[in-house]
């Protein structure tokens, strides 16, 4: 499975706007926790967008994987079934026999920290429970390329780094490592980061270590 990700010098601008995304160059080609950090509007979302193939580079190129799963800001934008269980299978992607497929639930809900949930309503759950549902959503689809989009905006401070802590685990893990591409505009969360990039005006720097990042 192809989980490389390769932007050669892209550009982008939305209708009747200047550009928004600027000769934008960059690789991922190993697991990892990747944050990109910028101001409000600097042009993240519209690179997630881009990634995703849901708008085309006004010049430039992008080859990545065909199986990006995004996580958004709001968990409610994106889970769709009542209950934990029932949006683990809505996105299991293989067909499975009854058993196997409880177990695969099971297991993804345990890697998460959800363990015992598959009937647990929806509606019941915390920002950050919901919002450790739709990152099994991604591991159950079987993606190993997650884009979060400040998955954490709407979360409490203990949330924050309940949610960091789980994927920062994910991406290390030994059996599958998975690669996230985080974008936020909070510095705290940096230091959890394997690289960050640093966005400003649509132009993405190089990838630095947290060691190495100075924001200014
Ligand atoms: N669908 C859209 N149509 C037109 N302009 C857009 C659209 N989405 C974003 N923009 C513009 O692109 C710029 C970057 O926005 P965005 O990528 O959402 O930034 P960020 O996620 O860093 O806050 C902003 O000036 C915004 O107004
Ligand atoms: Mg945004």
């Amino acid at each position: 499975m192809k989980t490389n990700l390769i932007l050669k010098n892209v550009d982008f601008s939305w209708p009747n706007e200047e550009k928004t995304i600027t000769n934008c160059s960059f690789e991922i080609n190993e697991p990892g926790l990747f944050m990109i950090v910028g101001r409000n509007g600097c042009g993240k979302s519209t690179l997630f967008k881009l990634i995703q193939r849901i708008i085309n580079p006004t010049s430039g190129s992008i080859d990545g994987p065909d199986d990006v799963f995004t996580v958004f800001q709001n968990p409610d934008h994106q889970i769709l079934m009542p209950t934990c269980g029932s949006e683990m299978i809505l996105n299991i992607r293989e067909t499975f026999d009854k058993k196997r497929m409880q177990q695969r639930v099971d297991d993804v809900l345990n890697l998460v920290g959800l363990n015992g949930f598959i009937l647990r309503p929806v509606q019941t759950l915390s920002g950050g429970q919901k919002q450790r549902l739709a990152i099994a959503s991604a591991l159950i689809s079987n993606s190993n390329f997650i884009l979060m989009d400040e998955p954490t905006a709407l979360l409490d401070e203990i949330s924050q780094m309940e949610i960091i802590k789980l994927v920062q685990t994910l991406t290390t893990s030994a059996k599958r490592p998975i690669t996230v591409l985080w974008i936020t505009h909070r510095m705290e969360e940096l230091n959890y980061a394997h690289k960050i990039g640093i966005m400003e005006k649509g132009y993405l720097s190089e990838w630095v270590s947290p060691s190495n990042f100075k924001y200014h």
